[in-house]
């Protein structure tokens, strides 16, 4: 399992080191080996240690250079950041990037090895119109992108379940999750109102292979809450 927090644009270097201290030792403490990931806000990047891997939510394709308000891979190099999110609905939908700079950017990192989490996920009114409009929108989404990159995971995020309380059926989730699986070999996260009180449930569908959680990761005793429960369930499956 993957158990992934996306900070967005929350918590200060300060609260991420707190955030930190906190999850690697209860990793420790509970002798956790599922893979966990934190995503801070560029603010807060630091190196990854005891058993969580620090990945990057957002970087321009590029070493350096002339990219106001951006960071490139000699931003990430200084803590050894090897992990990043592309593609997130908030930076589709609110930042404007299109198909083919996501692509790009896919492309960039991927030559350079980096661990990519790759996020879909279809608005509303694609949901309402039915499951080929749907499918239809995701394979948009992975237009241009290597799903056979040994290196890639794959978030299902539906935007209109990103921080608003909604979640799919879970029919819904196994649907797609199942749809995917027969495109890739990566793992599948379920993303969108993850929290405490339905991981357990999300996590221990078909094809759903972790999670990444956003507003219900913000406080580090519930993010490990979620990674007791992924562990939990492994140990079911065994
Ligand atoms: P949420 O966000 O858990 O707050 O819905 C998930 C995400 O956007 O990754």
């Amino acid at each position: 399992m993957i158990i992934a927090a996306n900070f967005k644009t929350n918590h200060t270097r300060a609260a991420t080191e707190a955030y930190l201290e906190k999850v690697t030792a209860y990793i420790a403490e509970a002798d956790i080996a599922d893979e966990v990931m934190v995503f801070p806000p560029a603010t807060a990047l630091c190196s990854g240690k005891g058993g969580v891997t620090v990945g990057a939510q957002n970087a321009w394709a590029t070493e350096n250079g002339a990219y106001t308000g951006e960071i490139g891979t000699e931003q990430l190099d200084e803590f050894g950041i090897r992990t990043i999110l592309i593609g997130h609905s908030e930076r589709r939908h609110i930042l404007g990037e299109s198909q083919a700079l996501v692509a790009e950017k896919f492309a960039y990192f991927k030559a350079l090895g980096y661990r990519i989490v790759y996020c879909i996920g279809e608005p509303l009114e694609v949901r309402e119109a039915g499951n080929e409009a749907l499918m239809t929108y995701l394979a948009e989404q992975l237009e241009g992108i290597d799903l056979s990159y040994e290196n890639l995971v794959i978030a299902y995020e539906p935007v209109w379940a990103i921080g608003t309380g909604r979640v799919p059926s879970e029919s819904e989730i196994e649907l797609i999750h199942g749809a995917l699986a027969k495109l890739t070999t990566a793992p599948l996260l379920y993303g969108g109102s993850v929290k405490v009180g339905n991981a357990a449930a999300i996590l221990a569908l078909d094809h759903v292979d972790g999670a990444l959680v956003g507003s219900g990761a913000l406080d580090a005793d519930d993010f490990c809450r979620m990674i007791a429960t992924a562990k939990q369930i492994k140990k079911q499956e065994v």
